[in-house]
């Protein structure tokens, strides 16, 4: 069964295309040369596309799962050999979309035996609030929300922090502020959100860190490969290495935590 030693991480956002599939994919990678087994779960249910920023078009996805009793691991797709896979999404699926209790329970009872392989589970989670991104975003042990310093991003996060926060009783969020000038850009943006959900909700979230905009992220997107191995010393893959860091220290100190399974306890899901 379960070795109990996954970190389950989500990566979520008010708003679309503030870069949270490419920072999933990206940080996963750090932390798969780093020696630590990740599983990136693509749970963008209405638009996957973590399958074409790898370059890779998986036989199967998580429909398959669903509907048949076939291994999760031959699901899982290998990014690179030796701890670093991809479990594609269903494209476009009404009934995952709008997942209900059974069948997310379903799914991750399926699943659970593949993800004790990992060290890291990485979900990547579509943009906005429809009940399945805040379910997968509950049940995780870190929330990594992403910010761009546009005004938009910012209010959507807050209202993304809000629902979480006022419906679903998660108060601990961490935060990525992406595509910014300079450590002043990223210092004002997420001092913003964190007056805003200080004053409004009570909550006071933590800065992970900022990655910089770079030409070189669209560049890997156009070549269909992480940033981190395309261009390694670029200034986005720099800040992103110092992000992974940050976010390996957070998992020691979660040991605790980590060890009671591969969810938040409070809302483990009953794996029978
Ligand atoms: N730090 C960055 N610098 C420049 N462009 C970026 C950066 N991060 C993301 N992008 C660009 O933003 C677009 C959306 O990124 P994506 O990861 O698909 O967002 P999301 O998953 O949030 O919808 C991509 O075209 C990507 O190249
Ligand atoms: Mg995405």
């Amino acid at each position: 069964m379960t070795s109990n030693r996954t970190l389950s991480v989500c990566v979520l956002s008010g708003k679309g295309g503030v870069g949270k599939s490419n920072i999933a994919l990206n940080l996963g990678y750090c932390m798969f040369r780093g020696g630590f087994p990740l599983l990136l779960m693509d749970c963008d249910l209405g638009l996957a596309n973590l399958d074409v920023l790898l370059g890779v078009t998986p036989e199967y996805d998580m429909q398959k799962l669903l509907d048949t009793d076939m291994d999760p691991a031959l699901i899982a797709v290998q990014v690179e050999p030796g701890g670093f896979d991809f479990l594609p999404a269903a494209s476009g699926v009404p009934e995952l979309v709008e997942m209900d209790a059974d069948l997310r329970e379903m799914l991750f009872r399926k699943l659970s035996p593949l993800f004790s392989r990992y060290d890291y589970l990485f979900m990547d989670l579509g943009a906005g609030i429809n009940p399945t991104v805040l379910e997968f975003a509950s049940m995780a042990h870190v929330r990594l929300v992403i910010v761009t310093p546009e005004p938009t991003s910012l209010t959507d996060s807050y209202a993304l922090i809000k629902v979480l926060a006022t419906q679903h009783g998660v108060r601990d969020f961490h935060i990525i502020v992406n595509q910014v000038e300079d450590r002043h850009e990223e210092e004002v943006t997420f001092k913003r959100l964190a007056a805003a959900c200080d004053k409004f909700l009570g909550i006071t979230p933590v800065l992970l860190g900022g990655i910089r905009a770079d030409k070189m992220v669209p560049e890997s997107v156009r070549r269909q490969k992480p940033l981190l191995k395309m261009a390694p010393s670029s200034p986005a893959a720099h800040d992103l290495f110092a992000l992974a860091v940050k976010l390996q220290r957070l998992r020691t100190s979660m040991q605790a935590v980590i060890s009671a399974g591969p969810f938040a306890s409070e809302t483990q899901p009953n794996f029978e």
